[in-house]
């Protein structure tokens, strides 16, 4: 497989109903010796305060939000999803805790580590590095749309907003 390159964030073309929504990411964070990773398929890529930024949501429950939350930066890593291997991975990332088993190892991926230390995976064919702005977490009494508590919060494990930077785009 070829290296990862830099890439200019003006000139990607995705479509970010698809990127996220059916093909999912997984959300990345860590230092040299302790990282873990979740599939998302919830988040939003746009502009906001003047930067090229990513909004990531991540239920209290997450074991990646304690990464996320100790951290200045995490990662978006996107993978060929027509690879079976790739989807299997991130079916598993997206239903074991980080909490009991190394599901980086497990799934037999790879990280790597951008140039300013933020960890992601090898396996991926593009990655966004993203420094968080804010964190805001979301409340019932924030829903203007009555159904938008009684469909996704019935347990009370409500999501933390995260907007972050876009700080660099590594693609091959
Ligand atoms: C397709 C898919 C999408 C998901 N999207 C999100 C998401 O956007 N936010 C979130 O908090 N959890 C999401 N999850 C659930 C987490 O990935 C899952 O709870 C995971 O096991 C958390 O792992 P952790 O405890 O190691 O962080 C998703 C799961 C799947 C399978």
């Amino acid at each position: 497989m070829h290296s990862f390159q830099p890439y200019p964030t003006e000139l990607l073309e995705i479509n970010p109903f698809s990127k996220i929504g059916t093909e999912w990411m997984a959300v990345t964070a860590g230092d040299k010796e302790h990282v873990n990773t979740m599939t998302a398929s919830w988040g939003t890529l746009g502009v906001l305060w003047g930067k090229n930024v990513v909004n990531i949501f991540i239920r209290e429950s997450r074991y990646t939000k304690e990464f996320v939350d100790k951290q200045d930066t995490f990662s978006l890593t996107f993978f060929d999803m027509k690879d079976k291997e790739n989807k299997l991975a991130l079916k598993y990332f997206g239903a074991v805790s980080g909490r009991k088993e190394n599901k980086i190892e497990n799934a037999k991926m790879h990280i790597d580590y951008s140039a300013n230390g933020t960890p992601y995976i090898d396996e991926g064919n593009l990655v966004l590095i993203c420094r968080k702005m804010s964190a805001t977490k979301l409340l019932p009494e924030q829903f203007l749309d009555t159904d938008i508590a009684e469909s996704w919060y019935k347990d009370g494990d409500y999501h933390t907003m995260y907007v972050a930077e876009i700080t660099e785009v590594l693609a091959r």
